[in-house]
């Protein structure tokens, strides 16, 4: 099993985030990174494990490195029974009625398409006052843990 980490992100954040959970789980075996612009829906395994990091932009939309993924995977609409995700979304509160919802658009799709999310839902709000990537190294060290991940 790979740890796939996969990223979304408009300013850089989440990618940073991303490489933070990769240099945390280099004990845990093989683990990747890479951005949703170059990854392919239908190349997700049902034999790894993928820990998507992913932003909201605009008034609750995806981030542009997501967009991609997100329209091939609407349109190709592949069955990911059997893939296993979890999600860690950066966002800022201060956006009351769109917080988070560029992760959320994504959870639902994958969801939608039988994907099968473990874990908690893993959250940064920059508005507070918590370190990101605590937040998030934490966050994947606990789920990678989890009977559902090995
Ligand atoms: C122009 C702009 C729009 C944003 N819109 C939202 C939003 O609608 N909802 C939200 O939760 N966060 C929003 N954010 C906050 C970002 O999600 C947050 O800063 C995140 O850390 C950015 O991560 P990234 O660099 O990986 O894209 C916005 C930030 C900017 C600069």
């Amino acid at each position: 099993m790979t740890i796939r980490i996969l990223y979304g992100t408009e300013s850089g954040n989440s990618e940073m985030i991303a490489d933070d959970i990769a240099g945390a789980l280099t004990d845990t075996g093989e683990v990747s990174v890479a951005d949703l612009q170059d990854t392919d829906p239908a190349g997700l395994s049902r034999d790894d494990l993928h820990l998507i990091v992913c932003s909201t932009y605009g008034e609750g939309e995806l981030p542009a490195s997501a967009q991609p993924f997100v329209d091939q995977l609407a349109s190709d609409r592949p069955d990911l029974a059997g893939v296993r995700y979890a999600i860690f979304g950066l966002g800022d509160s201060g956006y009351a009625e769109s917080y988070s919802k560029g992760s959320e658009h994504l959870v639902a799709l994958l969801d939608d398409l039988g994907a099968t999310r473990i874990g908690e839902y893993g959250r940064h709000d920059a508005a507070g006052f918590d370190d990101a990537a605590e937040l998030a190294t934490a966050w994947a060290q606990a789920t990678v843990t989890l009977p559902t991940a090995i």
